[in-house]
């Protein structure tokens, strides 16, 4: 059986928790092998609607082992927030596993984030304020905590004192803050240990262990590969090390890239970015408004999980989607949120950038290249007909295959699932992806 990495193609929020929790199916093991609970999902399902940061969307499937990998930044009073949250609606949390060589958000990471963010004024890349940046600054200047060190003071106390020990000096050299007090985060953190002691284990043996057995493994990416580190909108990207891209996937729970045989990567039928940064195809028209709050007064707005920041909108843009489908090296797609076109008349697609009178098709790496060209719009009719009750390909209306064929033409990749609301059976499966 196969390992499969399902990531986010654009710049987050493009509905991974609800494709992933339909993959989950048939997954043994479920993982999470990047980013921290700057990311979210929201998932509906027979038991009720939840947002989740931190634990695996396969955790509504009693019998799979759900993973935070080590490339996961935990804050563990968030993640332990999240279990009793779920405990609390009868879900099972008893084959959660949290990998020991997970870093730690501090609460430092967190005041530095947004001290950070304040000094840079205009130039704020606009952080979730999750610390989830100076978390992986940390773990790259081998300063950081991990989940290992919460279950023996001996390791934890020392670690404790050096991190928060450099990170008072910057807070109060640099930014004149105040300094955090050790005692009152050790009590803090040696309680958490002791609460999510059961749940730590060697994750690389699970998800190792679980392949080799010929089980069906999902790794579950955060956010989206236009946020990526290397790949995204530097500097406005996200901060994680494994990055968020197939990539990272198999470094965030200790398997060789060999060993993995598929990746779907998840597009929205149009385009969302929050915070701040380039977005070519951003709309600030009466179509923007439209789009964010379709399915507000049900709670499906385009308003962040995590932040509740409205999110910025634009039409799909297949210059930057077949970018992110090279480099992440996509088998699929899975289209989402199609149902929100429902009512556009005509519907746009970016084909192409223009930049300085001349046409280009490949995606700049410059961020004040990305900020001067003007996107190039193929215009499709709309269906103006519900779709919210469709689950065959066949059954769509003509419009609306007519758009999906166009993005697979230019996306160069097939589109094999197609999301039509947010419940669990409003899906279309073109091609079964398992
Ligand atoms: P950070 O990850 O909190 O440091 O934020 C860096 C950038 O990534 C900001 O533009 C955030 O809005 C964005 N970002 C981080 N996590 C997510 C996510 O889950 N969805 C969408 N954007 C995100």
């Amino acid at each position: 059986m196969p390992i499969v990495v399902v990531v986010g193609g654009q710049w987050g929020d493009e509905g991974k928790g609800r494709i992933v929790d339909l993959l989950a199916r048939k997954a043994k093991v479920v993982a999470r092998y990047s980013a921290g609970n700057n990311a979210g999902h929201t998932i509906v399902n027979e038991r009720g609607e939840f947002k989740l940061n931190l634990v695996p969307a396969g955790i509504f499937y009693p019998e799979k082992t759900c993973v935070i990998g080590n490339g996961v930044a935990v804050d563990p009073g968030v993640l332990l927030g999240e279990i009793e949250g779920l405990q609390a609606k009868g879900i099972d949390t008893s084959k959660l596993v949290l990998s020991d060589r997970a870093q730690l958000v501090m609460p430092w990471h967190i005041a530095l984030d947004k001290l950070d963010e304040a000094s840079r004024g205009a130039t704020a890349i606009g952080t979730t304020g999750k610390g989830i940046g100076p978390c992986f600054v940390d773990k790259v200047a081998r300063r950081g905590i991990r989940v290992a060190d919460l279950l023996r003071p001996e390791d934890l106390i020392p670690r404790m004192k050096n991190s928060l020990d450099y990170a008072n000096r910057v807070i109060t050299g640099v930014y004149g803050g105040e300094p955090i007090d050790f005692d009152s985060c050790y009590q803090a953190y040696h309680d958490y240990g002791l609460r999510l002691s059961p749940y730590i284990a060697d994750v690389q043996g699970v998800v190792f262990d679980a392949h080799r057995r010929g089980e069906y493994v999902l790794l579950e990416g955060a956010q989206g590969s236009l946020l990526d580190l290397d790949h995204g909108t530097y500097p406005f990207v996200t901060s994680s090390v494994p990055s968020s891209s197939s990539g990272g996937a198999a470094i965030g729970v200790g398997i060789g890239p060999t060993d993995i045989q598929r990746v779907v990567g998840v597009f929205k039928s149009y385009c969302t970015r929050v915070g701040n940064g380039p977005f070519p195809t951003e709309l600030f028209d009466d179509v923007a408004a439209t789009l964010r709050d379709h399915g507000k007064e049900f709670g499906r707005g385009e308003y962040g999980t995590t932040t509740g920041r409205p999110r910025r909108i634009g039409w799909l843009d297949a210059v930057a989607a077949r970018y992110s489908v090279r480099f992440n090296g996509l088998s699929a797609l899975a289209l989402t949120r199609l149902d929100v076109l429902d009512n556009m008349p005509t519907i746009k697609i970016c084909t192409g950038y223009e930049l300085d009178g001349k046409i280009i098709s490949s995606f700049p790496s410059r961020e004040s290249t990305l900020e001067r060209i003007k996107p190039i719009y193929e215009e499709l009719p709309g269906w103006m007909t519900p779709t919210t009750e469709v689950r065959t390909f066949d059954d769509l209306p003509p419009q609306a295959r007519a758009f999906i064929k166009r993005v697979e033409e230019l996306l160069e990749c097939p589109v094999d699932l197609i999301s039509v609301g947010p419940s669990r059976e409003q899906a279309v499966i073109v091609n079964p992806i398992f």
